[in-house]
């Protein structure tokens, strides 16, 4: 829950230097008969990367005469794997800090919504990991595929007729950023995990051992939540009472304490990270 102003923001990089992107490349064709030459031949290509449906007209170095030609691969499904993983995680930090900051007391009903909280964000965090590993692997073949050099073979004429060369190769740097934020979305979800977990109050489990200090820790505390939350949720019932009780305000206990230190060690600990 630190993560809420950052999650959002890297999200927004993320998806908006992949799926942002358009890029060119250029070759250059000199025929034989000069007429026939074409030095600038651009070609286009932009998210989400199905290159097969790329395509450019090349001079056949007879008279007027073309072909087309088209690029090979497609790398739609790794993009729009981390493009929509990087969707999803900006619409959920976003969710999660409108119920954080207006819902406190539904979030902490029953422990329920730290412990959404901590598998959601479990699961991001390894959505994060693949889709980034993959994104990363097809940036890597789709820089391949749309090498001047590699593109120049696909032309006909110049393998006899024209002295063809690369004019300009595209710029990678949109799409290097995005793979470095796709890695550190995950580094900064996976961080998150941690604190997820603290939010759930699981770790004073180990106080369940101690029937005495359990016991006092819930008369003490059945106090402030039978004010807050039960009389809105005339639902719950008796015999769940105990349980309910002790797991709510233990995670209560202990997030209020650690919200605090949350926030105030939270974009530090990150800031470190960048
Ligand atoms: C050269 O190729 C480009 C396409 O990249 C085309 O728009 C242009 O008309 C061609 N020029 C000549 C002289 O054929
Ligand atoms: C070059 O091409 C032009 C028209 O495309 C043609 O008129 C001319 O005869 C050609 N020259 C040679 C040497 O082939």
């Amino acid at each position: 829950m630190c993560m809420v102003i950052f999650a959002p923001l890297f999200a927004i990089f993320a998806f908006a230097t992949c799926g942002g992107y358009s890029g060119q490349l250029q070759v250059s064709m000199d025929c034989l008969n000069k007429t026939d030459s074409n030095f600038s031949i651009a070609i286009d290509f932009a998210y989400p990367f199905r290159l097969y449906q790329v395509y450019f007209d090349a001079p056949l170095c007879e008279g007027k005469r073309r072909e087309r030609l088209f690029l090979d691969g497609d790398f739609s499904a790794s993009a729009e794997l981390f493009v929509t993983t990087a969707v999803f995680a900006f619409l959920y930090s976003l969710l999660a800090t409108v119920v954080y900051i207006f819902y406190q007391n539904k979030y902490r009903e029953n422990n329920r919504g730290p412990m959404v909280d901590f598998i959601v964000t479990t699961v991001f965090s390894f959505t994060w990991l693949v889709s980034s590993s993959a994104w990363a692997k097809g940036l890597a073949d789709l820089k391949e595929e749309t090498d001047p050099d590699k593109v120049l073979q696909l032309i006909s004429a110049c393998r006899m007729k024209a002295e063809c060369r690369p004019v300009q190769v595209p710029v990678w740097s949109g799409l290097n950023i995005s793979v470095v934020f796709g890695f550190f979305n995950f580094i900064l979800w996976a961080g998150n995990i941690w604190f997820a977990r603290k939010e759930t109050g699981w770790h004073h489990s180990g106080h369940h051992r101690y029937p005495l200090r359990s016991a006092s820790e819930k008369q003490s505390s059945r106090q402030p939540y039978s004010q807050s939350s039960f009389e809105e949720n005339p639902s719950f019932d008796q015999p769940m009472g105990g349980f309910i009780t002790q797991h709510a305000v233990l995670g209560q206990q202990s997030s209020y304490s650690q919200v605090g230190s949350c926030v105030s060690s939270g974009p530090i600990t990150f800031a470190g990270q960048i």
